[in-house]
């Protein structure tokens, strides 16, 4: 069977989107074994688009891959879109990933294909062969890309492929979004650009974002900002609470090592 967001009414009323309860995870095993995330606690609810923020190796990516359904999680609750993650087997996970766009730092694009065919690719995982053109151009298009779909990545500017790999990651209309510093390798304007879209998609499409970065010229979209600290989730405010507690007279260092 095939599960995509479209073919799941569940979706659309689910009130959270995310939800983990005493999630636990370690690296290695025996002498080596290194636990990375302690007990977390997280609900996100359908519809929000939430920051996270944290020094280098707090945990960041290795949560938002469990989140992902791209590693298996042992330890605690992991509820994704409705289904627990804890305990799944992998043809499940891959499942759970139709439902799930994800947009990493390093855009991953393929060099020998056009703008469009990267796109294209993903409806492909769907098995949609028949639309995925016109797919991949209608999102190429609304991310202000219509002039470049039939570019190479090379002859692409950073913005315009961080762009692609939106496009990519949005092209099946995912209801849950998971972003690893996407703007990381942008100019300021381009890095705008994209937190504006990904905000409008949030709150036009009740799509459920989760997105790790250091950029603090972006954390104003967020509804919400949670802050992991070597495993833990140290703090969780709105932004308004974020921008007080965190105002340049008093800023916390240790929370804006960015
Ligand atoms: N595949 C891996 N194997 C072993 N340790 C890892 C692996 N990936 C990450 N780690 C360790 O887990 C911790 C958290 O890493 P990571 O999730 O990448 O942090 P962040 O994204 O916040 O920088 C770090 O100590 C890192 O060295
Ligand atoms: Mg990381």
């Amino acid at each position: 069977m095939r599960l995509t967001a479209a073919e799941s009414p569940d979706f659309a009323d689910l009130a959270l989107a995310v939800q983990l309860r005493g999630l636990s995870y370690y690296f290695g095993q025996g002498d080596l074994r290194k636990q990375v995330l302690f007990d977390i606690d997280l609900d996100l609810p359908t519809g929000q688009i939430v920051i996270m923020t944290g020094p280098s190796g707090s945990g960041k990516t290795t949560l938002l891959t469990l989140i992902g359904a791209l590693r298996s999680a042992y330890q605690g609750s992991l509820r994704v879109l409705g289904q627990e993650l804890v305990g799944l087997g992998d043809r499940q996970r891959v499942q759970i990933r139709r439902n799930i766009g994800f947009i990493f730092q390093a855009h991953n694009l393929f060099e020998s294909l056009t703008a469009a065919q990267n796109v294209e690719m993903a409806v492909e995982l769907l098995g949609d062969f028949d639309t995925k053109r016109a797919k991949a151009v209608k999102v190429l298009t609304q991310l202000g890309l219509a002039d470049r779909v039939s570019y190479k990545p090379e002859a692409l500017s950073g913005g315009q492929k961080q762009r692609v790999a939106i496009a990519r990651a949005l092209v099946n209309q995912p209801r849950l979004i998971l972003a690893d510093e996407p703007t990381a390798a942008l100019d300021k304007k381009s890095g705008r650009d994209v937190v504006t879209l990904m905000q409008k998609l949030a709150k036009e499409q009740q799509r459920t974002i989760l997105m790790v970065t250091h950029d603090n010229r972006i954390l104003d979209v967020a509804d919400r900002i949670i802050d992991l600290v070597d495993g833990r989730l140290e703090s969780d405010q709105s932004f308004d609470s974020f921008g007080q507690s965190h105002d340049p007279q008093s800023r916390d260092r240790r929370t804006l090592i960015l």
